[in-house]
């Protein structure tokens, strides 16, 4: 070949060695095979050959040519890869560093509010118990002193639930927690002292009430107890629920089947927004002896008392809570301020 020929493969050599990304690789290429490049004016000359020689350069021509484009292509490959390389090694993932983590969640207030009173009542020596929401009307009102047609169902605005148990009683949701006072009794001899909370059911819906909402049944039998013992337990549950002293409690005379006498229990701060005036916060009196006969004892030798306690309304006056709904709205605004 040609030596000047040789020295333009040598120059484009160099050339597209030296082109260190796309480019200036296609400057590198365009001064050897663009319009003007070196070899394209070559080959623009060749014209002015005679014939022989005119094939002879021509194929040279060519040849240089396709040597060119094989080191464009080549360098061209060796870029984009090195452009890889580069890009792969700065997005790399660091499997070492820590994740992001998922928000922690919390508890909802009124599970926080039922754990502070299952651990208050723990602390006096109270068991917990859970019992069914569907309930048998038998538990729910017989057994508790209220027999069928009797007025008090309807204090109780009814969800009843189609079907009947194995026993042939109908079914319904629990309107109050107190058919676990005969569940429990009839499993456990006295002395029995026994919480139990859980979701209740009534057809009721407005700013103070929910068609469900949440109580928790205290019983306690013995055979030498008194209303008493009652008030005190009750009043000292209240003072470490609300963590404070500053609080009066009554028992204001009232009628339940399942109690006689029967009892609303009111409470008043004595300091804060609320002082001074007397809050409902649960219904109790002495287990009726009709129950007691049900629960399986005798009632010449044993005494009961029971207590039935909102839930959601003790958890509104602890938080300072106007509106029950906001217990099941699920509106994180209000749910995370019972989680800081
Ligand atoms: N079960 C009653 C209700 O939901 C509340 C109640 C009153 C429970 C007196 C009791 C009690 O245990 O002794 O309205």
């Amino acid at each position: 070949m040609d030596s000047s020929l040789q020295d333009i493969i040598d120059d484009a050599r160099a050339a597209v060695a030296a082109s260190a990304d796309p480019a200036a690789l296609a400057n590198a290429k365009a001064r050897f095979l663009g319009k003007d490049g070196a070899v394209t004016q070559r080959m623009k000359a060749l014209g002015k050959l005679s014939g022989e020689e005119r094939s002879r350069v021509g194929k040279e021509l060519n040849q240089v040519k396709q040597t060119i484009d094989a080191l464009v292509a080549e360098r061209e490959a060796a870029l984009t890869k090195a452009e890889l390389d580069a890009r792969l090694a700065q997005e790399s993932i660091d499997v070492t560093l820590p994740g992001r983590g998922l928000g922690k969640g919390g508890l909802h207030p009124l599970t926080l509010t039922i754990e502070r009173i299952e651990a208050i009542f723990r602390s006096i020596g109270f068991d917990v118990a859970d019992g069914p929401e569907i309930e048998e009307d038998f538990f729910n009102f017989t057994a508790l002193n209220t027999p069928e047609n009797h007025p008090a169902r309807s204090m109780h605005d009814t969800f009843y639930v189609e079907g009947r148990d194995d026993h042939g009683h109908g079914l319904l949701l629990r309107t109050h927690t107190s058919p676990m006072q005969i569940r429990y009794a009839r499993m456990h001899a006295p002395p029995i002292k026994v919480i139990a909370p859980g979701k209740t059911y009534r057809v009721d819906s407005d700013a103070t009430h929910s068609p469900m909402f949440h109580q928790f049944e205290g019983l306690w039998v013995d055979d030498n107890i008194s209303f008493a013992d009652l008030k005190s337990v009750y009043a000292d549950f209240l003072k470490q629920f609300f963590e404070t002293d500053a609080l009066d409690v009554r028992f204001r005379p009232s009628y339940f089947p399942f109690t006689e006498p029967s009892a609303e229990i009111d409470m008043r701060f004595a300091t804060g927004p609320l002082a001074g005036r007397w809050l409902e916060v649960s219904g109790s009196g002495q287990v009726h002896p009709n129950v007691i006969r049900n629960i399986g004892l005798d009632p010449e030798r044993y005494i009961g008392f029971a207590f039935g306690s909102g839930i959601e309304r003790l958890a509104m006056l602890r938080y300072g809570v106007g509106d029950l709904r906001l217990f099941y709205d699920n509106d994180l605004r209000f749910l995370e301020q019972f989680n800081r």
